[in-house]
C-alpha cells in the first residue's frame, strides 16, 4: 500500500495499556555487529519495520545467514570480521539512513568493491558526513556530490582521531565500525551526547572499546563476542503514545520494557519540563542498556525553551513535540536544531507547512521554531512526505484538531512504527487506514 492515508478524529478519549516495538537504532546494530561476531547471536524483540528490513536484507546479501523464527525474533550466523561476501548488485538500504551510514563504515575496510544505494528520499540526505572521515581513513568512495549512491572500492585504513563538527550517532558508529578494520587505533570526539548503542553494544561483545566522554577510542581486530540480546522497546516510537495520553487521553497509560538510554531519553526530560508526569519504573539491563517501564499521567502541559544537549538527545522526536506544543499554554521555543532539516525530510519545514493547514501558528526560525499554545486545531488534508515520523505526528494533530484530518503518504509508518494504527484504535481513537 505505497498510497496509503489515514483518517482520525478527535473524539472520546483515550485509555488503556499500550506496547511498542523494538528500539529501531539497536535494531540495525543488533544485525551489523551479529554479523560481524563470531559464532551465532540470538536477538529477541527485533524491530520488523522498513527501515531495519533493509539492513537484514544487505547483510543477507552480504553472505550472512539469518534466520527468522518469527517475526521479531534474528537467529544471526556471524562470520567473524573478516567473514561478508562481496555482494552480486547494489545493497539497497531504502529509506534507511542509519543502514547507509553503518555499512559503509563496514565495508569501507573490505577487500573487495560494493554500492549503497536506497530511494529517492535517501538519496537526497548528505553523505559527505561519513564519505570525509572515512576517506581521511584512506577510504575509497565514489559519490556524486555527498550523495548515494555511494561507491565504496574497499582498501585498507588507518586509524584517525576526528572531531565530528555535528553530533550524530550515525557517524560516530560508521567511524568506530571503520575502526575495527584499520591500523592503530581509531578516536571519534562528539560535540555532544549522540546516542551511545553502538559502543554499548561492542563493548557487551568485549571489542576493545574506551569511552572517556567526548572522546571514544576503538582498536581494530580481534573477536567479537556473539550477541543474545532482547531488544528494548524504542523511546522514540513511545513518545507518539507519550504525546497521545498528554494530548487526548484522562487516564494513565503504562508502556512496558522501554529503552531508557540516556542518550535517547530527552523526550522524556523535555516532557517533564512541559509539566508531564512520567514515572519511570522497574529498571534492568540488557547488554549495556538501561530498560524501564513508562507510565504517563494526563497532565496540561506548558510551554519552555529547548536547547543544548536535549537537541541531540530528543533528535527524532521534535516532529511530535510541535505537536505538543501546539496544545501546551505559553511558548515553546526549539534552538540549536538545524540537524532535523537532514532527516527523512526537512522536519522544520514540512511539519511547520502541514501544521499550518490544520490552523497552527508557527514562527519557523533556521534551526527550530516558536509555538505559542494552547492553540486550536481544525481537521484537514495533510501530506506526510513519506517521512514516517512526520505522518504519524499529524495523526497526533488530527486527534487534538476538530473534525477530520486525512493523512496522506503515511505508509512511510511502517519504516519505524508498524501497528501504529491499530495501537491508537486500541486505545480507543478514532482512525483508520486506507489504500487508495
Ligand atoms: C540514528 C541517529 C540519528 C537519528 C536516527 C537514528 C542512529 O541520526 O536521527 O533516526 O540509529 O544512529 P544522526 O546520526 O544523523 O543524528
Amino acid at each position: 500500500m505505497t498510497h496509503m492515508h489515514i483518517t482520525v478524529r478527535s473524539g472520546g478519549p483515550l485509555s488503556g495499556t499500550a506496547s511498542v516495538p523494538g528500539d529501531k537504532s539497536i535494531s540495525h546494530r543488533a544485525l551489523i555487529l551479529g554479523a560481524l561476531a563470531d559464532g551465532t547471536s540470538e536477538i529477541r524483540g527485533f524491530l520488523p519495520a522498513g527501515d531495519t528490513l533493509a539492513t537484514l536484507d544487505c547483510i543477507r546479501k552480504l553472505g550472512i545467514q539469518v534466520e527468522q523464527p518469527d517475526l521479531t525474533t534474528l537467529v544471526i550466523n556471524g562470520k567473524g570480521l573478516y567473514g561478508l561476501c562481496p555482494p552480486d548488485l547494489p545493497l539497497d538500504c531504502k529509506n534507511a539512513g542509519t543502514a547507509m551510514r553503518l555499512l559503509a563504515g563496514v565495508l569501507a575496510g573490505q577487500s573487495y568493491s560494493c554500492v549503497l544505494d536506497g530511494s529517492p528520499q535517501l538519496r537526497r540526505r548528505p553523505m559527505a558526513r561519513i564519505v570525509d572521515p572515512l576517506r581521511e581513513m584512506g577510504a575509497r568512495i565514489e559519490c556524486a556530490d555527498g550523495r548515494a549512491p555511494l561507491y565504496i572500492y574497499g582498501s585498507p585504513l588507518r586509524g584517525v582521531m576526528y572531531e565530528m563538527p555535528v553530533a550524530s550517532a550515525q557517524v560516530k558508529s560508521c567511524l568506530l565500525l571503520a575502526g575495527l578494520y584499520a591500523t592503530g587505533h581509531t578516536t571519534v570526539i562528539e560535540p555532544g551526547p549522540a546516542r551511545d548503542h553502538t559502543e554499548r553494544l561492542l563493548l557487551a561483545m568485549d571489542a576493545a572499546v574506551s569511552v572517556d566522554h567526548p572522546r571514544i577510542t576503538v582498536e581494530p581486530g580481534g573477536v567479537l563476542r556473539p550477541l543474545d540480546l532482547t531488544v528494548p522497546g524504542d523511546v522514540s516510537s513511545a513518545a507518539f503514545l507519550l504525546v497521545a495520553v498528554l494530548v487526548a487521553a484522562r487516564e494513565a497509560i503504562q508502556l512496558a520494557g522501554i529503552g531508557v538510554n540516556p542518550t535517547r531519553t530527552g523526550i522524556l526530560d523535555i516532557l517533564a519540563r512541559m509539566g508531564a508526569d512520567i514515572q519511570v519504573t522497574n529498571l534492568s539491563y540488557e547488554a549495556g542498556e538501561p530498560v524501564a517501564d513508562l507510565t504517563v499521567y494526563p497532565a496540561g502541559l506548558q510551554g519552555a525553551r529547548i536547547g543544548g544537549d536535549l537537541i541531540v538527545r530528543a533528535i527524532d522526536e521534535f516532529p511530535v513535540l510541535m505537536v505538543a506544543a501546539t496544545q501546551a499554554a505559553g511558548e515553546t521555543r526549539v534552538s540549536g536544531a538545524q540537524e532535523l532539516r537532514v532527516k527523512e525530510t526537512d522536519r522544520i519545514a514540512v511539519m511547520t507547512a502541514e501544521l499550518r493547514k490544520l490552523g497552527a501558528a508557527i514562527d519557523e526560525q533556521p534551526d527550530g521554531f516558536v509555538i505559542v499554545g494552547p492553540q486550536r486545531l481544525a481537521g484537514a488534508v495533510v501530506d506526510g512526505h513519506g517521512d514516517h515520523r512526520v505522518a504519524m505526528s499529524l495523526v497526533l494533530a488530527g486527534l487534538c484538531a476538530e473534525g477530520e484530518t486525512t493523512v496522506k503518504n503515511a505508509a512511510c509508518i511502517d519504516d519505524s512504527f508498524p501497528g501504529f494504527v491499530e495501537m491508537l484504535q486500541t486505545l480507543g481513537a478514532e482512525v483508520e487506514q486506507n489504500g487508495e
